[in-house]
C-alpha cells in the first residue's frame, strides 16, 4: 500500500482542462498536485536557454543531469523551480510550449523526468497530470482519467487563456498549434498519449469545470469508502 493515499492519473491532450481541474480536486482531496508538462516545460526552457538543439539526444541527457527541476507549492499555486529559479511564468510562453512538444518526444528527456516522477509520487496522496501517467509512469495508478475535448474547443479555452496573458495570437493560429501538438504527442515513439485501457474517460467538450470536478471526485471517493 501506499503511505499517503492514492495515486490518481489525469491524462489527455492538451487544452481539455486539466491543469484546472487536477489544482481543484487536489484541493478538495488534500492530496499533492503534480503537473509533469510543467516539469518538461522547465527541461524545454533549460535547453533553449542552453542552445541545445531539440535532437541532441546527448546534450539532452547532459542537460537533464545537470538541471534541476523542482515543483513546490506556493499558496495553492504549483511553482516551477528551475535550479532554484522561479520559472512559472517563463514556461508558459507560445514558443516555449512548441519547443516543449519537440523535446518531450526525446528519449532521454523522457527517462529522467520518468524517474523523478516515480520518486514525487510514490508515497501516493498524489494527483500526477500529463500525457502518459496511467499507461507509464504509474501502470497501477489506483485511479485514472483520460480528459478530453474536442480540438476547437480546447484550442478556444487556450486563446483565451493566452489572450487574457496579452499575448499577440489569433484564434485559428492557436487552434493549428493545438493540432499540431496533438499529433507530436501522440505519433512519437517513446511514451505517446494513449488512454490506459482502465481509464474513465470523460469528454469535456460540454461540461462545466463543476460538472468534471464532480464526476471526478465520485469516481475517487468510491475507492476510498472510509473518507
Ligand atoms: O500539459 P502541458 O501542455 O503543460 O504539456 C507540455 C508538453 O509536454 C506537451 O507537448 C506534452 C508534453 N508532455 C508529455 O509529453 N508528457 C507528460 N507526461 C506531460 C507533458
Amino acid at each position: 500500500g501506499r503511505k499517503n493515499g492514492l495515486i490518481i492519473a489525469i491524462d489527455g491532450p492538451s487544452g481539455a482542462g486539466k491543469s484546472t481541474i487536477t489544482k481543484l480536486l487536489a484541493e478538495r482531496l488534500g492530496y499533492i498536485h503534480i503537473d509533469t508538462g510543467a516539469m518538461f516545460r522547465a527541461i524545454a526552457l533549460s535547453a533553449s536557454r542552453n542552445g541545445v538543439e531539440a535532437d541532441d539526444d546527448r546534450g539532452l541527457e547532459e542537460l537533464c543531469r545537470s538541471t534541476d527541476v523542482v515543483l513546490k507549492r506556493s499558496n495553492g499555486c504549483c511553482m516551477v523551480l528551475l535550479n532554484g529559479e522561479d520559472v512559472s511564468h517563463a514556461i508558459r510562453t507560445p514558443e516555449i510550449s512548441a519547443l516543449t512538444s519537440k523535446i518531450s518526444a526525446r528519449k532521454p528527456v523522457r527517462e529522467s523526468l520518468l524517474k523523478l516522477q516515480r520518486r514525487m509520487g510514490e508515497q501516493g496522496g498524489v494527483i500526477l497530470e500529463g500525457r502518459d501517467i496511467g499507461t507509464v509512469v504509474f501502470p497501477d495508478a489506483e485511479v485514472k482519467f483520460f480528459l478530453s475535448a474536442s480540438a476547437e474547443e480546447r484550442g478556444r479555452r487556450r486563446y483565451l487563456e493566452l489572450v487574457a496573458k496579452g499575448e499577440q495570437v489569433t484564434l485559428e493560429q492557436t487552434i493549428a498549434a493545438v493540432i499540431s501538438r496533438d499529433e507530436n504527442d501522440e505519433k512519437r515513439e517513446h511514451a505517446p498519449l494513449r488512454c490506459a485501457n482502465d481509464a474513465v474517460i470523460i469528454d469535456s467538450t460540454r461540461l462545466s469545470i463543476e460538472e468534471v470536478l464532480e464526476s471526478m471526485e465520485k469516481k475517487v471517493r468510491e475507492r476510498v469508502p472510509e473518507q
